[in-house]
């Protein structure tokens, strides 16, 4: 099985050298916990390798993510952007994490739909949705939402792309178990002070580090420790 480095080369040394290529993977955390962060690092990984990355953008306006990403001095323009807000039809498709799905229009089929013609012209190898807790919202029903996420992950696993999925769900939530892997981003109160850590939760098909391991985000984007603990 072919491997893909996440460009986080301690995440990497905690999956035994990279994700399993081709699949898709749930990134969970809170929000400021460092999942949008982590996506646009895995893709610019892949543009170091000139692999094609596409970012889908369901929260942020691509200008905002620009913005935010410039510290990091990462130059997004290899990457595609896909803004919602602005390459879907003007802002009927902006749906925002604090508000109910504003417009009927925007719906799964809708967003798969877009996704397969997209990805048809630019033939991504690494794939970004940000954030699954949007498409989740379209959802009242459970039974509709697993029927939904389950063909976007079957739809995600034909493309070929290794994707990643960020999400702001509590442990053990219905996207983790039908993803094949699941990273979880912490933040963890200690002595007044707010640590950020990583864990892996689960990889189907391979072995993997099962510590909790500290992080840092820095000017650079994120930096594990692969070789230490939180609690000493
Ligand atoms: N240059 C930087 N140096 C250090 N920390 C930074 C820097 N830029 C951002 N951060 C940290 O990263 C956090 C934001 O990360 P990110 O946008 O990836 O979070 P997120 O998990 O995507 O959040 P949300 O769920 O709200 O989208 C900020 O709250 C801040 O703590
Ligand atoms: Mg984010």
């Amino acid at each position: 099985m072919e491997r893909i480095k996440t460009g986080i080369s301690g995440l990497d040394e905690m999956l035994n050298g990279g994700l399993i290529s081709g699949r898709p993977y749930i990134v969970t955390g809170s929000p400021g916990a460092g999942k949008t962060i982590l996506g646009m690092q895995f893709l610019m990984e892949g543009a170091k390798n000139r692999e094609r990355g596409m970012y889908i953008s369901l929260e942020e306006s691509g200008e905002e993510l620009t913005e935010n990403m410039s510290v990091f001095g990462w130059n997004l323009h290899s990457i595609k952007i896909i803004d919602t807000a602005h390459e879907l039809g003007g802002d009927k498709w902006l749906i925002k994490a604090d508000t109910i799905v504003s417009k009927p229009e925007f719906s799964l089929v809708n967003l798969m739909r877009v996704m397969r013609e997209r990805m048809q012209i630019y033939k991504p190898k690494r794939l970004v949705i940000d954030s699954l807790t949007s498409v989740k919202m379209l959802y009242e029903k459970e039974y509709d939402m697993r029927r939904g996420l389950l063909s976007l992950m079957n739809f995600l696993l034909r493309s070929k792309a290794t994707s990643l999925l960020t999400s702001t769900s509590t442990s053990g939530s219905m996207e983790e178990s039908l993803a094949s892997g699941v990273i979880k981003l912490h933040m963890i109160e200690s002595r007044g002070e707010v640590l950020n850590a990583i864990s892996i939760v689960k990889i189907r098909g391979s072995d993997f580090d099962k510590h909790i391991r500290p992080m840092k985000i820095t000017n650079e984007g994120i930096v594990v420790f692969p070789n230490e603990t939180i609690f000493e």
